[in-house]
């Protein structure tokens, strides 16, 4: 599995997006839908930006009864994305019964990675909120062994979680890490973040990159530098 660069592509409006994405006149990049963009513009967005010659990450973090999951993964499937996700806290069984829906009729399916705790929770909330006591790194872990053991690709992660992630679940568990930066950008509110290159050297697989390439004055540029750094 090669290494690659996701776009994040948060914005509100297909007008957005295509306004960004006509920068891109040679290497078309791997791009990120998100929740936002999605539910604004509906499954033509994902069609559209597929047929220009984009691979798709649809990022619609699905977590709900086993059967509900299995057919909305068979639709989402249907629209040709190449990676979509799923929270781990749905159960082993919701993994497995989403496995089933996405895989098309001919055996293909799109990369399956689990979301396991969201950035958003930390500790205090685990236990308080969801009255989870345990440590959250082990929570994450035990979250992505499941998912492992459901037959999932991969995880959702920070890079700094990216080398445990691989000692559990193997080299070939697929870690997927937000939270990167260039050394000399915007930290923004991303609270651990690391470099393109030190994501490559920690052993990340996909680096998903919004703002230092969406805000760059010169997003294909940064992009580009995305690519050199951690791909090259
Ligand atoms: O702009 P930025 O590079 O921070 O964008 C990161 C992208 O990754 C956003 O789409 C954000 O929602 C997503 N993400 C994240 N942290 C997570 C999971 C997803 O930043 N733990």
């Amino acid at each position: 599995m090669g290494k690659d660069v996701i776009v994040a592509c948060d914005f509100a409006s297909r007008e957005q997006v295509f306004d960004f994405l006509d920068k891109f006149t040679g290497r078309k990049p791997f791009v990120k839908i998100g929740m936002e963009l999605f539910y604004a513009e509906g499954p033509q967005i994902v069609k559209d930006i597929k047929a220009r010659g984009h691979k798709i990450f649809l990022d619609l973090k699905l977590h709900d009864i086993p059967n509900t999951v299995k057919k909305s993964m068979a639709v989402l499937s249907r629209l040709d994305v190449d990676m979509t996700n799923l929270h781990a806290a749905g159960t082993i069984s919701m993994m497995e019964a989403a496995l089933e829906g996405l895989t098309r009729p001919d055996g293909t399916r799109p990369l399956l990675i689990a979301v396991t705790q969201l950035t958003s929770t930390d500790q205090e909330r685990m236990e308080n909120d969801l009255l989870i006591k345990e440590p959250i790194d082990k929570v994450v872990m035990h979250y992505a062994k499941n998912a492992a053991v459901a037959g999932l690709d991969g995880v959702v992660c920070s890079p700094l979680e990216a080398g445990k992630v691989h000692e559990i679940c193997g080299e070939k568990f697929l870690t997927v890490t937000p939270g990167v930066r260039f050394a000399d950008g915007d930290v923004g509110d991303q609270k651990r973040v690391m470099t393109p290159e030190q994501a490559k050297r920690i052993g990340s697989d996909y680096i998903v990159v919004g703002r230092p390439i969406t805000a760059a004055d010169d997003p294909v540029a940064a992009y580009e530098r995305c690519i050199a750094e951690f791909c090259d």
